[in-house]
């Protein structure tokens, strides 16, 4: 790789100190080893009251360019792009750097036929096949905003982030394989499309081969328009700070809001991380097994391997499916070299036969990674033991979608690991714990809130359509700040920790969830008054969704009603979202001032009723033994 690969700890120290020192030379340096149409006039400008955040003000580029074009030279011929389908039997398809340059122009032609513009739009909602690759890097190459949704969000959910971006354009597919299940992806778009006035054309892939219903003047399949385009299809020149896509993404109040990162600190940021914290080398088979429709699967799955040369798998099933030792077959099938998963799946593989993992030599592995929510110790030894045969390290990655690349972890051989533990920030990166009052902490085996003091060229600039509530949702809880949401520890030599969330965001097998947007869900349905959501530890999922409600009548059937609530939540948010436990109550835990108490609930839904604290503030006191007598 280039000169900015870090190769001994001696490095990272010194990188570090660098990047402290003299941040805009540190990271000037790193952006020039990418192609700019035009340098940027300043590296940084900021301040994190408003918050107002430039990287590389002024440069000119076209991030595909860096994926794609300057690869075709030296790396032509080498594969960009491995994809494995759902099913075993089916044959996967490889695409060399130049094949995907060609499919990525030809799609991004078909989206420029269909009157997408630069700076227009374009909601992708996909399964995991090879055009959702070429859509989201069409997008960028003709400067059009792409916003992924997970293909496993509701109408509703899909509607309201449709609506929030005003996207003109969806890119769908027909349906979608998930293990042995087959679900009908297009039809979920087109109930979401019942309220949403924006949306001009739909374009779709075809993948099951199904009759689905298509809206004349309004839908197009993929493969027509396809026939009639060009494999050419210049780049859009950018400035380094236009908008590349849109992420919802969760927080405690609110619907999700839109995420938005810009395309030359992201480009830098996801390189430059990508290629250190893997170390990440030319031979290597990287597969990261995140669905596109997360950060990670942006930012490590696509941009992050692209920008760097590397070979990326790309797996459209489960790990489950057609039986546990699905990773592993894989892993063995390519000779995958760096595995980038979620602890969840790693703890869903536990649960199994350990010959699964056994029966595959998974001898290609180099560099295990670990991303989305605390890894536990258990998990963590699994992991290193019995797929990393002790030889490989196991990075624990801690970022967020806000930060748009990873930000404390170990680099790959070159900074210690720990179980449990992400360890060290990386360069650029000035992590703080602060006390609730904000005050930063600076002795070392103690806990807090974990801030940022420096911006990094990855960080998110805005929320969509709201810099105010960007503002409030991440610089103005402490001054001059930006607050992660994340409590952590910090050891005795100083790693990190991290802990979980210490506001209303829950983390549900990786993924994020207010419980805000949970309560609003349930208190739709009919038989509702109130809820109270809050999570609770789950041996598979990391944390579960505990759901206190309060019913109209008392219901005759309880399991009925539970079902009931449960499908109400399915329709508004999705299936990841279901509750595991539903508490029929007859009334919240409340102060005088009507704040529910959240602390009781999660001692409750924790097991652990032992000492509830305080409760002589409550409203109606009683309530609380009620709740503990019920509770499941
Ligand atoms: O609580 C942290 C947890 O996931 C949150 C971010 O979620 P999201 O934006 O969906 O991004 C997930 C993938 C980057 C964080 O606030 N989290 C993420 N990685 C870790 C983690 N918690 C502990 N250890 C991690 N490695």
């Amino acid at each position: 790789m280039n000169n900015y690969q870090i190769k001994t700890f001696e490095q990272y120290q010194e990188a570090y100190k660098r990047s402290v020192e003299d941040p805009e030379g540190f990271w000037g340096d790193i952006a020039s080893t990418f192609t700019w149409r035009k340098k940027w006039n300043t590296t940084l400008e900021w301040n994190f009251e408003e918050p107002n955040v430039k990287w590389f003000k002024g440069g000119k580029l076209n991030i595909t360019e860096n994926c794609l074009d300057r690869h075709l030279k030296t790396r032509g011929n080498k594969l960009a792009l491995i994809w494995e389908p759902n099913d075993p039997k089916e044959r996967f398809v490889r695409y060399t750097y130049r094949e995907l340059h060609e499919k990525v122009c030809q799609f991004a032609n078909v989206l420029k036929n269909n009157g997408v513009q630069k700076g227009d739009r374009v909601c992708i909602y996909m399964p995991m096949i090879p055009e959702l690759a070429f859509a989201v890097l069409a997008c960028a190459r003709i400067g059009a905003i792409h916003s992924v949704i997970f293909a496993g969000f509701s109408a509703v959910s899909m509607a309201d982030r449709i609506n929030d971006a005003g996207a003109k354009v969806v890119l769908t597919s027909d349906g979608l394989n998930r293990g042995s299940k087959q679900i009908p992806v297009k039809r979920v778009v087109d109930e979401a499309l019942e309220s949403c006035p924006s949306v001009e054309k739909v374009i779709v892939v075809e993948r099951l081969g199904w009759a689905v219903k298509m809206v004349e003047g309004r839908d197009v399949w993929y493969h027509d328009e396809v026939q009639s385009v060009s494999k050419e299809c210049p780049a859009e020149e950018m400035d380094a700070e236009d908008m590349l896509f849109i992420l919802y993404t969760s927080g405690s109040t609110g619907k999700p809001k839109g995420v938005v990162h810009t395309c030359g600190g992201y480009m830098v940021y996801a390189q430059y991380t990508f290629m250190n914290v893997f170390q990440y080398e030319e031979s290597d088979v990287y597969w990261c097994t995140a669905d596109i429709g997360w950060v990670t699967g942006h930012t490590y799955l696509l941009y992050g391997p692209l920008l760097s040369g590397a070979t990326t798998l790309m797996f459209e099933g489960v790990p489950t499916y057609p039986d546990m030792g699905r990773f592993w077959q894989v892993c063995d099938k390519f000779g995958v070299s760096i595995f980038y998963t979620a602890p969840t799946a790693i703890r869903s593989l536990m649960s199994g036969d350990i010959d699964h993992v056994l029966s595959y030599s998974l001898d290609s592995l180099k560099v295990l990674g670990s991303v989305g929510e605390p890894i536990n110790e258990e998990a963590w030894h699994w992991y290193h033991t019995h797929v990393g045969k002790e030889r490989c390290p196991l990075v624990d990655t801690w970022w967020q979608t806000e930060t748009g690349g990873i930000m404390i972890s170990s680099l790959a051989n070159v900074t210690p690991t720990k179980p449990a533990h992400a360890a060290f920030p990386l360069p650029g990166i000035q992590p703080i714990l602060v006390n609730s009052d904000g005050i930063e902490i600076t002795e070392n085996e103690v806990e807090g809130h974990l801030c940022m003091k420096f911006p990094w060229p990855g960080m998110i600039r805005t929320t969509y359509g709201d810099h105010e509530r960007c503002r409030l949702s991440y610089f103005s809880t402490y001054k001059g700040l930006y607050f992660t949401g994340d409590g952590a520890k910090r050891d005795e030599n100083g790693l990190y920790r991290i802990i979980g969330r210490v506001d209303d965001v829950i983390n549900v097998s990786g993924h994020r969830f207010g419980t805000a947007e949970i309560e609003e869900a349930i208190n739709h349905n009919v038989h509702v008054v109130e809820s109270a959501v809050v999570g609770y530890p789950h041996d598979l999922k990391g944390q579960g969704i505990y759901a206190f409600v309060i019913c109209k009548d008392k219901p005759e059937r309880e399991d009925y009603l539970r079902a009931e609530i449960i499908e109400t939540v399915v329709e508004k948010i999705g299936k990841i979202a279901k509750p595991d436990k539903i508490q029929i109550v007859s009334g919240l835990p409340k102060t005088r001032s009507g704040k529910i108490m959240r602390r009781i609930l999660r001692k409750v839904a924790e097991g652990d009723t032992s000492n509830l604290g305080d409760t002589s503030t409550l409203l109606d006191p009683d309530v609380v033994d009620e709740i503990k007598e019920g509770a499941l």
